[in-house]
């Protein structure tokens, strides 16, 4: 431990992988454990985030369980009370959950379309909504939302999820509206473009979809969950107590890069 998130309440929604492996979510949470943070681990999945929280507390850890989905005002209003209750206060939240259907915007169902914003989008409102009453008595907090690059470039036409793609981009609305509104109140938002990561989530795309998902990198190296949860622990100290409404992509230059000859 070296101590950048010490004494600060962190809650990570969405925090348990989906599968064996490190997601982004159960990066961010070891990493801001380790760096002296307690964190309140929120999953819908009870089991896997109980797994995740005897890792930490077997690395000397603190964190605790919240089940519930966040996509609900009343469950994201008892995961802030939750962490209020165990921890005092509330210093970070990440709205990490997210997800795609597949489906061009021609092919996408109704139905498959509000489980898709439900998923990426409502979920980061209803967090968002529930913690900002907790972080102005807190005077201050930062707030992360988890985007995708498909969210600021479009999405791959041949694997693509134009729900997904649309759900992503709007998250960066609503990184700037929240940042806008409480800049005088000592609340950041800012939201982390995550690029090609290999996670479980992505597991099922097989072999050579990763391969070929580690080509368009400029880099040309793989991106983990782990890449993410280091540019969260930075974003959540005060490291980053001057930087709000920013986009970052964390990506190996897909983004900055476009241009790119691939
Ligand atoms: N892996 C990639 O290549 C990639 C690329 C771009 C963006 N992303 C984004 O990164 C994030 C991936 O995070 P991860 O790797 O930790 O994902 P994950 O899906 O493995 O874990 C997220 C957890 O959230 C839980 N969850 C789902 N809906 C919930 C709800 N309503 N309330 C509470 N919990 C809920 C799930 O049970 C799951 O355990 C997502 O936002 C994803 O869109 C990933």
């Amino acid at each position: 431990m070296t101590g950048r998130l010490d004494g600060k309440v962190i809650i990570i929604a969405g925090a348990a992988s989906r599968g064996e492996g490190v997601g982004t979510g159960k990066a961010m949470a070891i990493l801001s454990a380790r760096e002296g943070a307690n964190v309140l681990l929120v999953n819908r999945s009870v089991d896997r985030a109980e797994d995740l929280r005897a890792e930490i507390v077997a690395e000397g850890g603190e964190a605790s369980v919240f089940a519930g989905d966040v996509s609900t005002e009343a469950d994201a209003h008892a995961m802030v009370a939750t962490a209020e209750e165990r921890y005092g206060k509330v210093d970070g939240l990440v709205n990490n959950v997210g997800g795609g259907i597949a489906g061009t915007i021609a092919e996408i169902s109704e139905e498959d379309w509000d489980t898709v914003v439900q998923i990426n989008l409502k979920t980061a409102m209803q967090g968002t909504k529930a913690v900002v009453p907790a972080m102005l008595r807190n005077v201050g907090g930062s707030i992360i939302n988890i985007s995708s690059i498909v969210g600021w470039a479009g999405m791959i036409a041949d694997q693509g999820s134009a729900a997904y793609a649309t759900a992503k981009a709007a998250l960066h609305g609503l990184t700037h509206s929240t940042a806008a509104n409480y800049a005088t109140q000592g609340i950041r938002c800012n939201c982390i473009i995550v690029g090609t990561v290999e996670t479980p989530m992505v597991a099922r795309l097989g072999e050579e979809a990763l391969r070929r998902r580690v080509e368009m990198v400029p880099m040309q190296t793989k991106g983990t969950g782990w890449d993410i949860g280091h540019a969260a622990v930075y974003l959540l100290s005060d490291e980053a107590r001057w930087v709000t409404a920013v986009n970052l992509p964390v990506d190996g230059g897909l983004i900055g890069l476009r241009t790119w000859p691939r």
